[in-house]
């Protein structure tokens, strides 16, 4: 198909305010919510790593997700176009684009190893129906680590995930994001009203919610800045290239906020069904500690624990872990679908492909990434987590404040926040948030960078 590139104002876009709340909901809320997260609030001494987590999540994840979206929807392009575009002094351009690429190069990094991951959850939600159907030996299969088993799961998991961004921006992401994140809170709230009712579960909700306030050390605001940042999708062009879709009368950072919310408040829901839920698997005598007292590692949590705790449950269980895994599934997959929007948004619009031949080409280059990752899972697997997580998210987020902060300047912020925000020129939040990015939270990023590393 011969379409040109999408350039202003044919370019595609979210239809709604909320259909986009809910799309850059469903990339912040994933694995980082569900899993992630409660497993560091079990490990920090619960309710003091939640308050903690609280705080940073508004002073710095939500100014950083601010600046990210502005720079896509003032550049309306995809996040190498966006970023090259943004200085005004082209000495600039090559410092930016470069940035934009490792942005892109990471996303599809973690996308490889989300697919991994998001396939082992796709196999966890198979497994319980095909026991069911009397399968027992391809449900155990499903269940079992295998080199093949991951690589088919992955492919399974990737193909999901091309469909969707297939459909493109309104008829794909927003569509089926406004369907599974409202299906997504239905199933959650249903979990935690199931096992808040099981025996152990008070202990549980103890633990979550009355603060240790003497867990609180520096070591605790690190991990809590961490999850923060990976938690809100920063710093890989995945909101950069939802804000390029945000319409142009939409109040920037009050979306954002919402988003922001949206994403805190799931990931708090997420763990008061997980905490009380390993209380409750304590309680049935399955073990959660490792032998030196701390929690067991958190890959061993959910695929151990959890499965274990459904099928003490009985005929019960099955039900609950298909739903359970389902709404991993689901948090996972309206992730990826951000994840391969970003190059298949570059490849669109900067090679002119089509959709459907961009985001197969990433897809098979993301599942070669995959085969070599699954079949020596053991040093890649951690690798790639690692150097995308802990390295290029906070390293490319602090990137991202400095040039919304520096390299944009003021008037170009001030006129497209107005475009939805006639007023904000006399508000708290314009008063605070242009240093604040420039500064404050670069700061912030460059020392949980340093201490981290
Ligand atoms: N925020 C997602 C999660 O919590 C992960 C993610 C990271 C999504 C980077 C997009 C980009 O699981």
């Amino acid at each position: 198909d011969t379409e040109p590139p999408t350039k202003t104002p044919s370019r595609a876009g979210f239809s709604s305010r909320l259909g986009f709340v809910l799309a850059a909901a469903g990339s912040a809320v994933g694995l980082g919510n569900i899993w992630s997260y409660p497993t560091q609030v079990a490990e920090n001494g619960g309710a003091a790593f939640v308050v903690i987590y609280f705080l940073l999540t508004i002073l710095l994840a939500y100014p950083a997700l601010v600046a990210e979206l502005l720079i896509g929807r003032y550049a309306q392009s995809n996040p190498v176009s966006a970023l090259e575009k943004l200085p005004e002094n082209i000495v600039w351009q090559p410092v930016t684009r470069l940035t934009a690429l490792i942005a892109v190069l990471m996303i599809c990094l973690i996308f490889s190893f989300y697919s991994i991951v998001g396939g082992w959850i796709m196999g966890f939600t198979l497994s319980p129906l095909l026991e069911l159907l009397s399968f027992n030996t391809a449900a155990h299969w499903l269940e079992t680590f295998s080199p093949a088993r991951n690589l088919l799961l992955a492919v399974l998991f990737t193909i999901a995930t091309l469909a969707v961004v297939n459909g493109g921006v309104k008829d794909g992401i927003e569509r089926w994001s406004s369907r599974l994140m409202p299906l997504l809170i239905v199933l959650l709230l249903a979990l935690i009203a199931f096992v808040t009712t099981q025996p152990g579960a008070m202990e549980g909700l103890k633990h979550y919610l009355v603060p240790d306030i003497s867990r609180i050390d520096t070591s605790l605001v690190l991990s809590a800045l961490g999850q923060a940042f990976f938690s809100m999708s920063l710093g890989v062009g995945a909101m950069m290239v939802y804000g390029s879709y945000l319409s142009k009368t939409s109040n920037l950072p009050t979306v954002a906020f919402q988003v922001c919310m949206l994403d805190t408040a799931i990931a708090f829901l997420a763990g008061l069904l997980i905490i009380p839920a390993l209380f409750v698997a304590l309680n049935l005598g399955i073990n959660i500690y490792s032998e030196s007292g701390q929690l067991i590692h958190s890959d061993t949590l959910v695929f151990e624990v959890l499965p274990a705790l459904f099928g003490a449950l009985g005929s019960f269980g099955v039900p609950v872990a298909i739903a359970f895994f389902c709404l991993m599934s689901i948090a996972a997959l309206t992730s990826s679908i951000s994840m391969l929007e970003v190059p298949v948004s570059c490849l669109i619009e900067r090679a002119g492909m089509n959709r459907t031949k961009a985001s197969t080409l990433v897809c098979l280059g993301v599942l070669l990434i995959v085969a070599l990752v699954t079949s020596s899972f053991d040093p890649l697997f951690g690798a790639i987590v690692t150097l995308t997580t802990q390295y290029a998210q906070p390293l490319n987020g602090l990137l991202f404040c400095l040039y919304a902060g520096w390299l944009m300047g003021r008037n170009r912020k001030l006129q497209e926040i107005r475009k939805g925000w006639p007023e904000v020129e006399q508000s708290l939040f314009w008063r605070i948030w242009p240093w604040y990015i420039r500064i404050v939270c670069p700061t912030l990023i460059a020392i949980i960078f340093l201490a981290e590393h």
